[in-house]
């Protein structure tokens, strides 16, 4: 039942029945683009970003395909052979080197070779095998930002100066951001000596941060103020923001940045000084500087306290045109005002995994459990009618050595009550797929 071929955006592409694994709710999503699409919360999100990086400094790139490469998204980026992200338990893939994008860096090379100006952003559908929640669908988006100077546009060719004169044009937002951490791990994150000077290493992380902080405080602001709005005595602790260390196999360093939200630290971006391999991979070996990367339905989701991720998919006229006139207008932000919640159906099903599957955890190979499997199962019966898949019991039997493991899924639509009979009927199509697919044994 495989096609042969899949044609995504128009890009048609061979199958290979050893790697396809991409299931149609996840197809129809890459026909849907919701950043593009006016007045919807993600494409609302991405205007406010993006306006915090200028034209011309910053080329707006807001349609590239999402059917790249392997070398695109892992090896021009310098991803070891064996990195966990490159399996097909993680990723949707159309054949052995053809695949969804998981992030949108897979566009980093191609655009540092164009060559087209200072800097750029890229925003687009990326798409990755996950657990299911509220926070979590197997399409996303992402915003990637990046700006670099040129060693022959400055004189002696030492960019540090530039790079600090372009700091000290940029706003000053007055909160106080916690750096714990020193910037960088001479084993872990090290400075790039070979390729910069300090001065240069320490100016670029310098107008790395203050970019991103300024961008971070400006949704926020713009989250408060539309919270005041809703509600005249809405009072807001006051924004918290801490710097991270964190590794990417193409950035060193690297950091993340986190802000303080509803009694957690939330990670937010993640970002790095480009390593100089890319550059010179790429033909520009006399550029430099930092890029980042930002999830923007979730940052969606604190902007309009949107609480289940589902709904940015729905065409549900009662949630989409809540937001109509936004986009020309952003001081017209409204937070999203749900529509009442319909109740839930919660359903466990609980079964010993057969002993082939049990033995390896990887998920590398066809024979291996791995949860990602169960999540697309659910998915592939239940499409968004499945609000949340989680493990709630394992054990391994001590004698037989058997593993049993119990999920609950929590079946809910958004649009309307589902009867007894409707979540039955799916819990039981589950049930059956697990046995038929997974080869598990229901308890
Ligand atoms: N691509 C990274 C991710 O998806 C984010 C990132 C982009 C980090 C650019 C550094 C620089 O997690």
């Amino acid at each position: 039942k495989m096609p042969s071929t899949v044609t995504i955006r128009g890009h048609t592409c061979k199958t290979d029945p050893d790697w396809f694994n991409i299931p149609d709710n996840v197809l129809d999503s890459a026909t849907r683009r919701l950043h593009l699409q006016k007045d919807h919360p993600v494409y609302i999100t991405r205007q406010i970003i993006q306006s915090n990086f200028p034209m011309p400094t910053f080329k707006y790139h807001n349609d590239f395909s999402p059917v790249v490469t392997t070398r695109q998204n892992f090896d021009s980026l310098g991803f070891p052979a064996d990195h966990p992200g490159r399996a097909r338990s993680d990723t949707y893939y159309i054949n052995e080197g053809t695949l969804l994008r998981t992030h949108t860096s897979a566009h980093q090379a191609e655009t540092f070779r164009a060559n087209e100006s200072d800097g750029y952003l890229i925003s687009a559908d990326v798409y990755r095998r996950d657990a299911i929640d509220r926070s979590h669908y197997p399409a996303f988006h992402q915003m990637e930002g990046a700006r670099h100077w040129d060693r022959g546009e400055v004189p002696g060719g030492d960019v540090a100066a530039a790079v600090l004169r372009d700091l000290e044009a940029l706003p000053k937002h007055g909160v106080v951001v916690e750096d714990p951490n020193p910037p960088w791990h001479a084993e872990r994150n090290p400075v790039q000596d070979k390729h910069h000077s300090s001065a240069e290493a320490e100016a670029i992380g310098a107008h790395l941060k203050r970019s991103l902080e300024n961008m971070v405080v400006d949704v926020f602001s713009r989250a408060k103020a539309a919270a005041m709005r809703a509600d005249p005595n809405f009072v807001d602790e006051p924004l918290r923001m801490r710097w991270v260390e964190a590794y990417f196999p193409f950035t060193s360093p690297s950091w993340e940045l986190e802000v303080y939200y509803a009694g957690d630290w939330l990670e937010v971006l993640g970002c790095g000084v480009v390593k100089q391999d890319l550059f010179i991979n790429a033909g520009v070996p006399s550029k430099l500087g930092w890029a980042f990367g930002i999830g923007i339905d979730r940052i969606a989701m604190l902007l309009f306290k949107i609480p289940d991720i589902r709904l940015f998919w729905s065409r549900d006229d009662r949630f989409i045109s809540q937001f109509t006139g936004v986009s020309d207008d952003l001081d017209k932000l409204k937070l999203f005002a749900p529509f009442s919640k319909y109740p839930p159906s919660p359903r466990d099903v609980s079964f010993w995994l057969s002993s082939s599957t049990s033995s390896a955890a990887g998920g590398n190979t066809k024979n291996t459990f791995h949860e990602n499997d169960i999540m697309e199962l659910v998915r592939n019966i239940a499409g968004d009618v499945v609000e949340d898949v989680r493990l709630i019991d394992e054990f391994t039997h001590p004698k037989t050595g058997r593993k049993s493991m119990a999920y609950r899924i929590v079946y809910r639509s958004l649009e309307r009550t589902l009867t007894t009979e409707e979540a039955n009927k799916y819990h039981e199509d589950v049930r059956e797929a697990l046995v038929k697919e997974l080869g598990v044994e229901l308890r």
